[in-house]
């Protein structure tokens, strides 16, 4: 059966037979109709308590918001779901190594940060302390490391201001206990009205750079930034190690490359190359950006944070995770499919995904084999140059492809054609480290 059979999709045909534009606006007018009243006037608010401003502990909230609490606190038990159907085989919360998921990985991110400490991501209750575990960048750890697993962060950029927070270190705002709560209540919303707002000062710069208000964004626009604050790549900028969003000229993985050669920035050498790689971190929201449901005006929480109904009132789903342990919630508002269907839509795509990184892992592992090779035979050092730039491409692509979160699913297209771009950029690059003298290929 198509995506779009007739039979089994009336709706979504008719609306895909619309142009573009007119489906975005269709849809968010039909977002708007589910249900798209301020916490206030939604009937969820209940007055019990006032709350501080920029109040960081989620349980405080509690009294206010006792449904909305309780499934934020059930993002802390993901860990345990590793063999049910909450998510896809590709993803979940185990704290299972990524470098072990094909094999030359260890290889291939050798000698950078991700080397030895790069985890399957887990639910937001979860964020500060799988960070203090975090071999990665050791005890002394900027607190720039923390500004996407706590909601302390938007009450200490509020009261030490952006330079004092960049310069401080999470150990000692751990013993200051300023640091204490992960991501919670307070990243999202304010503690005065229970509105959606933006808390961090980098996505406020990234959007006016690009042209947009953000104190104009409409709803359902936040309903996506929210989660940009941190699911998005982002670098660390000079002495200070202030974070940015490398958005300058737009969003696509070109936008971001662009940003990695002419800013160098957190960059290492492979070890047996000497090739300068950077990493791309989290950069969902910029897959999500390339993909058909952005373009169709569906937001991320439209899929991770579905509505239901609860008494009187609909509620945003809090505890937020995979769609796939609900896909009659997540996506069944828009998509008719048996649940059975939707599910095995998004497998296809992640099992086309996965076969591609996979064949991609292994033409990157070739050409180190060749560049090894090509030094091993007393090639000059320069000549590897070309190697070194095809490789460079190549891994970038590959990165980007493997770092988002949904193997694929965000962005299928776009996914697939990165990895194509990277497969042929790697065997480019095994070409010219054959290519490298003193003698001709083996
Ligand atoms: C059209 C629906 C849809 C939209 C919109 C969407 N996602 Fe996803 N997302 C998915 C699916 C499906 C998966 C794969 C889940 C799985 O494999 O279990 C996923 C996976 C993820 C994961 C990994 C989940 C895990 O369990 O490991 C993260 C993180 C994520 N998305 C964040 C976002 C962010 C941030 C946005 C907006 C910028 C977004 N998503 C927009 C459907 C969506
Ligand atoms: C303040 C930062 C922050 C914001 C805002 C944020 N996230 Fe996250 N999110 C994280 C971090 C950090 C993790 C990984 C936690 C870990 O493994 O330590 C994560 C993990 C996730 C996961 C994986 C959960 C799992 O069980 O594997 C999903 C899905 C997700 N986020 C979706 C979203 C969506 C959707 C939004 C917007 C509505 C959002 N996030 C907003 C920081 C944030
Ligand atoms: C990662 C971002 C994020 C976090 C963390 C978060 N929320 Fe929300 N919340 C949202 C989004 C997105 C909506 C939907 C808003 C809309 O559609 O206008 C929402 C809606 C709400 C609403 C309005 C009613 C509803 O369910 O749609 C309430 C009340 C609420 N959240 C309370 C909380 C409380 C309490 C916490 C902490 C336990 C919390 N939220 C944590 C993003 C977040
Ligand atoms: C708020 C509405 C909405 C939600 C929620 C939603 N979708 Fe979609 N989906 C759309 C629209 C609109 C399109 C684009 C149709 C078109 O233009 O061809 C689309 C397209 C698709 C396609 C076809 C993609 C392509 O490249 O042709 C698939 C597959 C899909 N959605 C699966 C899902 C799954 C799985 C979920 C839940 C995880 C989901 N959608 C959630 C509205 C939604």
């Amino acid at each position: 059966m198509s995506w779009l059979d007739p039979s089994g999709n009336r709706r979504l045909l008719a609306l895909a037979a619309a142009p573009l534009g007119a489906l975005a606006a269709a849809l968010v007018a039909l977002l708007a109709a589910r249900g798209g009243e301020s916490p206030a006037a939604s009937g969820a608010a209940r007055r019990v308590v006032e709350l501080a401003d920029f109040e960081a502990d989620s349980e405080a909230w509690r009294p206010n918001y006792p449904e909305h609490v309780a499934a934020w606190r059930r993002t802390a038990d993901t860990a345990d779901r590793e063999d049910d159907r909450t998510h896809g085989p590709f993803t979940g919360s185990a704290r299972r190594p990524r470098l072990a998921e094909f094999p030359g990985l260890a290889r291939l991110y050798a000698g950078g940060p991700f080397a030895d400490a790069w985890e399957e991501e887990a639910g937001h209750a979860l964020a500060l302390q799988r960070l203090v575990d975090s071999r990665r960048l050791g005890a002394d750890k900027p607190a720039a490391c923390a500004a996407c697993k706590s909601s302390d962060v938007p009450r200490l950029l509020h009261r030490l201001g952006p330079e004092a927070f960049y310069a401080a270190r999470v150990a000692d705002l751990r013993t200051a206990r300023d640091l204490a709560h992960p991501v919670g209540c307070a990243d999202c919303h304010d503690a005065a009205t229970g509105d959606l707002v933006l808390t961090r000062p980098w996505l406020l710069d990234a959007l006016r750079a690009r042209g947009l208000d953000p104190a104009g964004a409409d709803r359902q626009q936040l309903r996506s930034w929210v989660c940009a604050q941190c699911h998005s790549e982002y670098r660390l900028r000079g002495v200070e190690k202030t974070i940015e969003l490398p958005w300058g000229g737009g969003q696509r993985f070109e936008d971001l490359e662009a940003a990695c050669d002419t800013e160098p920035n957190a960059e290492w050498q492979q070890p047996e190359t000497e090739t300068p790689l950077a990493k791309l971190d989290h950069p969902d929201f910029e897959a999500w950006s390339a993909g058909i449901h952005a373009a169709a005006g569906v937001a991320c929480a439209d899929c991770h944070m579905p509505r239901r109904r609860h008494g009187a009132a609909r509620i945003s789903e809090h505890e937020i995770r995979s769609p796939l342990a609900d896909p009659e919630r997540a996506c069944g508002p828009c998509h008719e499919q048996p649940v059975e269907d939707l599910r095995a839509a998004v497998l296809e795509t992640q099992q086309r995904t996965t076969a591609l990184l996979a064949r991609t892992a292994r033409a990157l592992d070739d050409a180190l084999d060749a560049a090894v090779a090509a030094r091993r035979r007393g090639a000059p050092d320069a000549a590897l140059d070309g190697f070194r730039r095809l490789f460079r491409r190549a891994f970038l692509r590959w990165d980007f492809a493997f770092s988002e979160n949904s193997r694929g699913f965000h962005a299928p297209q776009e996914s697939v054609r990165l990895l194509a771009e990277a497969l042929d950029f790697a065997r480019q690059a095994e070409l010219a480290a054959w290519a490298a003298g003193p003698a001709a290929r083996p």
